[in-house]
């Protein structure tokens, strides 16, 4: 039986890159720790007033373009954010109506770094299912009203302000996970493939909800308000992260997942053309492809210029890998990635 085939992708990200100095601004960093720790030098960030929403209507559309398809002739959109324009609705909806394309089915899913697996193998059985026949799975992140620092003009170095004592101590305190993040967009269109055999070939995926407080943005529904100035001063909604703990998770998780999976689908590591692995630090890549016995050059990366952009990673990254030729027809492509949840694992697709 035949699964999706991918007719056409698509990137957006915001406005100008901000390095690595820009961010020594704001916080107690520099570009040497950030470059030797994570591979990162620059990412966007969203602009103020736009929400994923937006970055991904130009993802959309040049995903669109590249397809051959006009916004009509999506029938489903799957959407992945971990931070959508609003607590409710998900940006889904928004974007299908943005786009134009009117009355069918945009939910959101939430598994963070991890979406892309989910966003695939959804699409997949849905096409199989005959339950859609063009999807656009989309990505996109808006990180930057996260960010724990206040003075974006600082930031910008259009100001010879410093920053407080009290608001440099703060993003410093959060330093571990404010330079990794990125904001951007990334969108594939996908139909039932005309070969038989393409299509999503094998999947492992697994989650791990006792973790779950290694990586999350602690305020939530569980308190009444659900949000208040003394919840905000206290950092609950910040990103709460273990680094040193997720990095562990991720260079074992994956590299299991991995050899699992090729072993559902009865193919070698060796036989796989490309791993796209989500890019939350280039070290975790390196790790995984060294257990692996995989040349890095298989392993293709984009976090230099784009930091961690979560959902948006990977589809970001096939569309590079797209538009320069190196995503072929006939390719077998392992995707991988470990997200908040914890969400990981890995799947197979034959292009
Ligand atoms: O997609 C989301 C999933 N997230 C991840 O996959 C993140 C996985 N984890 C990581 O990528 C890494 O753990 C980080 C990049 C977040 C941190 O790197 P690390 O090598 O684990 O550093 P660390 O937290 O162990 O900190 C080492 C030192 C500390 O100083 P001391 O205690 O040795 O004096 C930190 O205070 O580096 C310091 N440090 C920094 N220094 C300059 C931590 N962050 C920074 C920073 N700039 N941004």
């Amino acid at each position: 039986m035949s699964g999706l085939s991918i007719i056409g992708t698509g990137h957006y990200v915001p406005g100008r890159p901000y390095t690595n100095h820009d961010l020594s601004r704001v916080l107690d960093t520099n570009d040497e720790w950030i470059r030797q720790r994570t591979g990162i030098t620059q990412r966007h960030f969203c602009p103020e007033g736009q929400g994923v929403s937006d970055l991904a209507v130009h993802a959309s559309q040049r995903a669109l373009e590249a397809a051959g398809k006009r916004p009509e002739d999506i029938d489903y959109i799957l959407f992945s954010t971990m931070t959508p324009d609003h607590v409710f609705p998900g940006s889904g909806s928004l974007l299908a109506a943005k786009l134009g394309c009117s009355n069918i089915p945009a939910p959101d899913l939430r598994t963070q770094c991890a979406a892309m697996l989910y966003g695939f193998q959804f699409a997949d059985v849905l096409l199989k299912a005959d339950a859609a026949s063009c999807i656009l799975i989309v990505g996109a992140e808006a990180h930057a009203g996260l960010m724990p620092w206040r003075d974006w003009d600082i930031l910008e170095g259009t100001t010879d302000r410093r920053p407080t004592s009290e608001d440099w101590e703060r993003a410093t305190r959060n330093r571990g996970w404010a330079i990794i993040f990125g904001d951007g967009a990334g969108a594939i269109v996908v139909e039932r493939s005309k070969s038989e055999g393409n299509g999503v070939i094998a999947v492992d995926l697994q989650s791990d909800g006792r973790f779950a407080s290694q990586l999350c943005i602690p305020v939530g529904f569980r308190t009444r308000p659900y949000v208040s100035a003394a919840l905000l001063d206290g950092d609950a909604a910040l990103i709460h992260m273990d680094g040193r703990e997720v990095f562990k998770h991720a260079v074992t998780k994956l590299p299991k997942s991995i050899l699992a999976v090729c072993k559902k689908a009865g193919v070698t590591v060796d036989q796989v053309d490309w791993f796209v692995a989500h890019q939350a630090n280039a070290r975790i890549n390196e790790a995984i492809a060294s257990r692996l016995g995989v040349p890095l050059e298989k392993m293709p990366g984009n976090i230099e210029r784009f930091g961690n952009t979560s959902a948006a990673t990977i589809p970001i990254l096939m569309d590079e890998m797209r538009r320069d030729g190196r995503l072929q027809p006939g390719q077998i492509v392992c995707v991988a990635a470990l997200g908040a949840g914890f969400h990981w694992g890995s799947l197979l697709i034959r292009t």
